[in-house]
């Protein structure tokens, strides 16, 4: 039987490439530069599949033409650089890697919030540049975290994960706000509040992290009003999607004071990373490294790898995004 041809359009962790290549006539982007949005929508039409990952942008008017491919595999679990009602409207199925990242991405989220409250990349500048004049006690003062309020904004998988890890290591008390309800199980054991809304949640936070997905009513979900309920002491995460912050106006009230800080994973126009946030001290700053473990990496890519078989041999995909 002729072997599918499927696309990745970066390089995958060489386990799964290698699993890929044995099972489907696969290209692999060797290169690693990122595809255009033209080449991504001529692939397909040549291709079985496609398995793009959030630097790449496939909006409507890609799916317009008439196209080979059956399936997108997106590599990773946020989906909101696909436009998933035009590919499904199109008749594609689109898949993602939910779970698998949950650790990493809550582990990157403590690491934030640690680096910012402990002022740890800034002491790192210090001392990398020489400028490190020796132990004082007023050098270099944080904020300690035990006893602390986090505010989840978003209480999915990653919410919880990022909280649970908060109370159980620094003994922070968990407030949160979620769209629709969580289950008591899910939240059991850290005494984690509900509340009404996005504000309250902003105005009982020492330090608020953002688990929603990007796109659609989240983009600019923390604009310049909400931003200033974190207030002057306050610190704000973000490892879910860079739109979900109006950057513009977090520049504004970082620089005004308005907001202590701020810890960030994700950016609006990735790579692009706003001069004014990294001139600042007050900023933590990654480049999307969320999920970025060797482990991780290959469970995403075995996770496409299993959707795919799943759909070419006519069973239901396990994770499919609608
Ligand atoms: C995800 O899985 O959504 C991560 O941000 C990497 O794509």
């Amino acid at each position: 039987m002729t072997k599918k041809k499927i696309l990745l359009t970066r390089r995958w962790p060489e386990a799964v490439e290698k699993r890929l290549s044995e099972d489907y006539d696969a290209t692999l982007n060797t290169d690693d530069v990122p595809m255009t949005t033209e080449a991504i929508g001529a692939a397909l039409a040549d291709y079985d599949a496609v398995c793009p990952t959030v630097s790449d942008k496939l909006p409507a008017a890609i799916f317009n033409g008439g196209h080979r491919a059956q399936i997108l595999g997106n590599f990773g679990v946020g989906f909101n650089h696909i436009d998933i009602a035009a590919a499904t409207g199109a008749g594609l199925t689109v898949t993602n890697t939910p779970g698998v990242l949950t650790d990493c991405t809550a582990d990157t989220a403590l690491t934030l919030m640690l680096m910012l409250a402990r002022r740890a990349g800034e002491g790192e500048r210090e001392l990398r540049a020489g400028n490190w004049a020796g132990w004082r006690p007023t050098h270099m003062m944080g904020t300690r975290l035990r006893g602390k309020t986090l505010g989840i904004i978003g209480m999915g998988r990653i919410g919880i994960a990022t909280a649970r890890r908060a109370h159980a290591a620094f003994g922070m008390k968990v407030v949160f706000y979620n769209l629709i309800d969580v289950p008591e199980d899910h939240i059991a054991g850290m005494d984690a509040k509900r509340m009404d809304t996005i504000e309250d949640v902003l105005e009982a936070a020492d330090v608020v992290s953002l688990h929603v997905p990007g796109g659609g009513d989240n983009t600019h979900l923390m604009n310049a009003e909400r931003l200033a309920l974190i207030g002057p002491k306050g610190m704000l995460i973000n490892t879910a999607r860079g739109d979900v912050i109006d950057q513009a106006a977090l520049v504004a009230a970082l620089k005004d004071g308005r907001i202590g800080g701020a810890g960030l994973d994700v950016f609006e126009k990735e790579p692009e990373v706003p001069a004014e946030l990294i001139a600042m001290e007050n900023t933590v700053l990654l480049p999307h490294l969320g999920s970025a473990t060797t482990e991780t990496r290959e469970d995403m890519g075995h996770m496409v790898a299993d959707n795919l078989d799943a759909f070419f041999s006519g069973k239901p995909v396990p994770n499919p995004v609608s």
